[in-house]
């Protein structure tokens, strides 16, 4: 049976430290794994992207592939076209899929009727494959991530969202700061402590970035306006206590790094200068986004 990547939810715990150990494999051997010899994965975007579209276009030419960028608005989909329709006739030609789009329902609606693996290169929602890369990160750099404690702090977005779920799955702690009426997904949560029960994971959410970055090893964020928010510039203002600031840095534990995923408006959700001193985590970061989704790309595709 085909499986999706939609959310960081679709692999278990196992497979994901299981994955980042095989990224950490691949980092060092680029065309080692083949799996896509002789495949053809269709890569749909209907918004912008610089990290996901190239890491994966590359990621599937080092795996023996074909990979084929389809912008959005180029397709029939762009003109109303059924995604049931463009699932089934996508199916005839194509042995995967990666799709970065609006609403994570019609990703899900899509994956329906798309007979082979569907990968969600974002979504409003979840940005999974983002939090795989920084996962192998943290744990390049602690040598474990049961044991850690992030802290985001910013909009209460896709990026965020992703990082509850992934608490909760592997089972460490997490606080989540963003300005009142701005916290993330009640759904995210939702599953993120449900899945915590299994693993002892916590999920703190707080409308407080000093009492959120207390102790963390991992302080992150994100942009405060989200692709396809464009037209809410003023949330600027709300967001202007909820900077990574060596300040707000002052309260994290002495040997605590700081992610981003790119990417970053220096000034707004990141001083310049905190992102200099971090700017070696945040590029490998971006690295490892491609030996990442190969890893993931190795279990769908094998
Ligand atoms: N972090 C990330 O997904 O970057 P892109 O939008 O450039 O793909
Ligand atoms: N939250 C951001 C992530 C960009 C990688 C967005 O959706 O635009």
């Amino acid at each position: 049976m085909k499986r999706d990547f939609l959310n960081i939810s679709d692999l278990n715990k196992g497979e994901i430290l299981d994955l980042i150990d095989y990224a950490i494999y691949l980092k060092k051997d680029k065309y080692k794994d083949q799996t896509l010899k002789n495949k053809s994965i269709g890569m749909v975007f209907m918004k912008p992207s610089t990290r996901t579209r190239i890491s994966f276009e590359v990621g599937i030419y080092q795996m023996g592939g074909q990979p084929i960028y389809i912008q959005g608005s180029s397709t029939q989909m762009s003109r109303g076209e059924d995604i049931k329709d463009t699932g089934r006739v996508l199916s005839r030609y194509l042995d995967g899929l990666v799709i970065r789009t609006y609403s994570h329902k019609e990703v899900e609606e899509l994956a329906k009727y798309f007979n082979k693996p569907v990968i969600n290169a974002l979504t409003d929602y979840l940005h999974p494959c983002q939090i795989l890369a920084d996962l192998q990160t943290i744990y390049e750099r602690f040598g474990s991530i049961e044991k850690i404690k992030v802290a985001f702090v910013g909009d209460g977005n896709n990026v965020a969202n992703t990082w509850i779920i992934a608490s909760g799955l592997i089972g460490f702690n997490i606080s989540v700061a963003t300005p009142k009426g701005y916290e993330p997904s009640k759904s995210a949560v939702e599953e993120g402590m449900n899945l915590a029960k299994n693993t002892g994971g916590n999920i703190h959410i707080t409308n407080d970035p000093v009492e959120a970055v207390k102790d963390a090893d991992v302080v992150y964020t994100d942009v405060w306006v989200s692709m396809g928010q464009e037209n809410e510039d003023e949330k600027k203002n709300v967001f202007k206590d909820f900077s990574i600031t060596e300040d707000l840095l002052s309260h994290a534990s002495k040997n605590v790094i700081v992610m981003h995923c790119l990417p970053a408006h220096k000034g707004e959700e990141i001083s310049e200068d905190v992102f200099e001193r971090f700017s070696d985590v945040i590029f490998e970061e971006a690295e490892n986004r491609l030996h990442s989704q190969k890893a993931l790309m190795n279990l769908l595709f094998k």
